[in-house]
């Protein structure tokens, strides 16, 4: 079983999302453990604060070094293995191969900025690896965490209802799929391909194998380069 611990100040965030569909049901099938750790609740300040103005001066808040490495040292005393997980517009871009890389992990601590970020010193400190969503800044790394789990969790073996459907995805092969048809093979006038109905399952492998070169050529040449 993998363990994911996530650090946030907004835990209210995850529910919703985690509580749905395969998410849930890879934690109901004990694939995956996922606790949420509201930083606030391992403040020492009365009033539950996190963040303080940054040092030399400029806009808005950054997290305190003091509830942080609260909160790490608790989870790291009983998973010193566990590897923890900064996301933050800096990092290393997230891409598939980082997401099978990460199914197979035992135990992720997951760390959500806000604000301005986090005090360097826990970067420096605390943190094994920088993850980025993209290049575009968010308010928070709630979204860009729940993002890392998703890819993570359905790559994970039992959780998806067909062993073969992560196979088959986009970025598998450095390919992107090839198109899906579904009922009915006639929808006013628009047919669907008909070597999808042949029965032939050869000929269907081929013709899939080809649209997605076509596809992946037109699209992403880029992953196709990336392959040389
Ligand atoms: C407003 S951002 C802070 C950006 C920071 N001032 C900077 O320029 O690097 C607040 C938090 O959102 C999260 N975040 C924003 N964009 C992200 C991205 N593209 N990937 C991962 N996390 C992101 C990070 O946790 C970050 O600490």
């Amino acid at each position: 079983m993998l363990k994911i611990d996530i650090i946030t100040i907004f835990p209210n965030i995850f529910e919703p999302i985690l509580e749905e569909s395969i998410l849930k049901r890879a934690q109901q099938k004990n694939k995956v453990k996922i606790t949420i750790y509201n930083l606030r609740d391992y403040s020492d300040d009365p009033h539950r604060k996190v963040d303080d103005r940054p040092f030399g001066g400029g806009p808005g808040m950054v997290i305190r070094p003091e509830p942080m490495f609260n909160v790490l040292e608790r989870i790291k005393k009983k998973s010193p293995e566990a590897k923890t997980i900064l996301l933050t517009p800096q990092g290393a871009k997230f891409e598939q191969r980082e997401a099978k890389r990460l199914s197979k992990e035992k135990h992720l601590i997951l760390i959500c900025g806000h604000y301005e970020g986090i005090d360097e010193r826990i970067r420096e400190e605390l943190v094994d690896e920088e993850i980025s969503i993209g290049d575009y800044i968010l308010t928070g790394g709630e979204l860009p965490a729940l993002i890392v789990v998703d890819a993570i969790i359905r790559l994970m073996p039992g959780v998806l209802g067909h062993e073969d459907s992560a196979q088959c995805d986009t970025f598998q092969d450095n390919l992107l799929e090839h198109p899906q048809y579904t009922r009915p093979a006639d929808y006013k006038g628009m047919k669907v391909p008909k070597v999808l109905l042949s029965g032939n399952h050869k000929l269907i492998k081929e013709w899939r194998k080809k649209q997605a070169l076509l596809r992946t050529k037109k699209r992403r040449p880029d992953l196709i380069k990336g392959e040389e």
